[in-house]
């Protein structure tokens, strides 16, 4: 069996299923409106860190402090402290095997780190349960499953079947595919089955949601219209984004901050602070984007 595919069962369910019986339920409401705040050229403001679980309508604070991680004599994160505010679209970058996507399992509980702490919304990862999605390179989709089946694997166990379904045929139609929950998932093209993937991870209404390359197994064109697509679900969903990419351009379009992980700690911390939607080749972003290569390049 692939295990590309098929992920080992206890990652796959930690990752893409609801925590079996975590708290309560997520009363997690879809925004009606974008906060002033969001519009055009805004950030989401600086709430406090920690506060935002339970609350319903936004993200949830994620907080890092002295974050190490070992494998065997191999010392992958040394020293990693972060904040990412309730809501912001954060983007990690580093070069392949700087620990990146070990970051990612320590936030969604799929790793324990060796040294410090983590809090999403103020609990531990395990805690936060179904409150933090994955979402993979690949879409990891079961094939003997049609579209809305896959979909609903992603909704909490205990809601009754008619519930699970009727929250895929949502979802799905949140990432542009209402009419294909009765396909299988090989017949769907790779953009499309990566938005069932997303629709896997959103149909809880998670209040982080953690994208590893998500894209980047994708061609060039549909990669920048799927990266207006997550911004889009971003905006109206209000979830805590954290998105790790080899892809600077992307970290720059889609991110309100990007840092760079080198030597297993945190070494550049970049804020975006450019109007959304993002125009592609502006100088300001490109200018952003050229500070962010030259210290990767500066180290190869
Ligand atoms: N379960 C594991 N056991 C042993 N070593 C591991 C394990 N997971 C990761 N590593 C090692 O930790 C280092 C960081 O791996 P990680 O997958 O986090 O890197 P990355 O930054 O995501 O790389 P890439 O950009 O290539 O995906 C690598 O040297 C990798 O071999
Ligand atoms: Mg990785």
């Amino acid at each position: 069996m692939n295990s590309i595919l098929f992920p080992k069962p206890r990652a796959f369910a930690r990752a893409v299923l609801p925590a079996a019986f975590a708290a309560a339920p997520e009363t997690a409401r879809r925004r009606e409106a974008e906060p002033a705040s969001r519009g055009e050229g805004g950030r989401a403001p600086e709430p406090s860190i920690g506060n935002a679980a339970g609350s319903g309508d936004t993200g949830a604070a994620i907080e890092l402090r002295g974050v190490a991680k070992r494998f065997g004599d191999k010392t992958v994160l040394s020293a990693i402290d972060l904040n990412v505010r309730p809501g912001e679209f954060l983007a990690i970058v580093g070069r392949s095997g700087c620990g990146k996507s070990t970051l990612l399992r320590l936030l969604l509980g799929l790793e324990t780190p060796d040294a410090g702490t983590i809090r999403i919304g103020g609990q531990t990862p395990r805690e936060a349960g179904s409150m933090a999605r994955f979402v993979f390179q690949e879409p990891r989709l079961l094939p003997w499953q049609r579209v809305e089946a896959n979909v609903a694997l992603g909704a909490d166990r205990r809601l009754p079947a008619a519930e699970r379904q009727r929250l895929a045929c949502e979802a799905l139609t949140e990432v542009g595919l209402t009419d294909r929950g009765g396909e299988w998932p090989s017949v769907l093209s790779g953009g499309q089955r990566q938005r069932v993937a997303l629709a896997r991870a959103l149909v809880s209404h998670p209040k982080v949601l953690a994208l590893d390359e998500p894209l980047g197994a994708l061609d060039a064109l549909t990669r920048i219209e799927m990266q207006g697509f997550v911004e889009r679900v971003w905006r109206e969903q209000g979830f805590t984004a954290v998105l790790v990419t080899h892809d600077v351009s992307e970290a720059v379009a889609l991110a309100d901050r990007i840092v760079l992980v080198e030597d297993g700690e945190i070494t550049l911390e970049e804020r975006v602070d450019l109007p959304r939607p993002r125009r592609r080749g502006s100088p300001d972003a490109a200018a952003i984007e050229g500070r962010i290569l030259q210290r990767l390049l500066a180290r190869a």
